[in-house]
């Protein structure tokens, strides 16, 4: 379990997120007109208590980061509801959205193009308190210059441009930029994705350190496994929209290990295939046909194995040239 302060069985979730559906219109032809629709999230459902770190997996493209867009209301949801503090952030007028924003932030995946590279690093820790107002010049810098203290980065930095950091250090920025006007709550989307792995536990132990420190809620983001379980207390999988299934983490490995054990059982077969293939191929080259292509399906079958296996934890087996769940 995640550091915990405040959080209780029994407690009222911060957010809530019910019926939440996005789908973007792809458009095609001359006339641009909707040919047809990415779902990108179909339908999903999860509570996230006061002081948790809820975690949500899945594949590549299967929604998560849609999911976090659109509880900040950075893109607009197509159905469902968005409960923060008991109110609807959809039914929020601008005034009182903004009101909300202070209280909801991001960390993005990439600390390379999420940073301006025209702005002092100050500047964009401190662009918060200048859009939501009512700080001194000689305050925004105090906080800003406290904030990058405590994501541990020197004050005298707040002068340099991001080229000027490592990856590391940019994230950091980035996560000194999300805390600065003291959330409750923040999406972190994959925010140790685009680092060495001798940098990820640093950030990862310094988000744990954060959320003791202030009480934050976060929604933990992330397509590893391993990052989320490091992180989190629950963690819901997500594929191609849905929620396949919500666990805990231990709940989670003994999926693996079935998984690990299924994938074993595949790769024999898929030896096995090759083997086979070799045999028809050495057949094939002696008879006037094309290419046989066994070995290329079973491969397919495969990796579609892994990632639906892995995702939602269901039992996925080949039969025959089929792929059965
Ligand atoms: N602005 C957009 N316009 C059209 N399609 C989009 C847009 N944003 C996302 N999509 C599509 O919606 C689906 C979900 O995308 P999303 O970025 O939420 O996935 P993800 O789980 O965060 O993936 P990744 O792990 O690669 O970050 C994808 O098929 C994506 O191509
Ligand atoms: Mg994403």
């Amino acid at each position: 379990m995640a550091a915990n302060p405040i959080s209780l069985e029994a407690a009222e979730p911060l957010l809530s997120v019910q019926g939440l559906v996005k789908y973007f219109a792809l458009r095609g032809g001359f006339l641009q007109r909707t040919t047809n629709y990415v779902k990108a999230v179909d339908g999903i459902s999860f509570d996230v208590r006061p002081g948790e770190t809820f975690g949500l997996v899945g594949e590549s493209g299967c929604g998560k980061t849609t999911v976090g867009r659109c509880i900040l209301r950075l893109v607009a949801r197509d159905e469902g509801k968005v409960i923060f503090e008991g109110r609807d952030v959809y039914e929020l007028n601008n005034r009182e959205m903004t009101a909300v924003r202070k209280d909801m932030q991001i960390i993005f995946q990439d600390p390379y193009s999420s940073l301006d590279p025209r702005m002092p690093v100050g500047e964009i820790v401190g662009e918060g308190l200048v859009v939501h107002g009512g700080y001194s010049a000689n305050e925004r810098e105090e906080i800003v210059r406290e904030t990058m203290s405590r994501v541990g980065l020197r004050g005298q930095y707040s002068r340099r441009y991001p080229h000027e950091f490592s990856g590391g250090q940019r994230q950091r920025i980035g996560i000194a930029r999300a805390l600065v006007l003291r959330p409750k709550f923040i999406v972190c989307d994959e925010p140790v994705s685009a680092l060495d792995v001798s940098i990820q536990s640093q950030i990862l132990n310094l988000l744990k350190d954060l959320q003791g420190e202030f009480g934050l809620t976060y929604l933990f983001i992330a397509h590893n496994l391993a990052v989320v379980r490091y992180i989190s207390g629950r963690i819901g999988v997500m594929y191609l929209g849905k929620m396949a299934e919500m666990a805990t983490p231990g709940r989670i490995i003994q999926v693996r290990k079935i998984m690990e054990q299924k994938a074993e059982y595949v790769r024999r077969e898929a030896e096995r295939a090759e083997e086979t293939r070799d045999m028809l191929a050495k057949t094939a080259a002696s008879l006037p046909v094309g290419r046989v292509g066994v070995g290329e399906d079973v491969a397919r079958q495969i990796f579609a194995f892994m990632t639906i296996g892995f995702a939602t934890g269901s039992i996925v087996y080949l039969d025959g040239g089929g792929l059965v769940t």
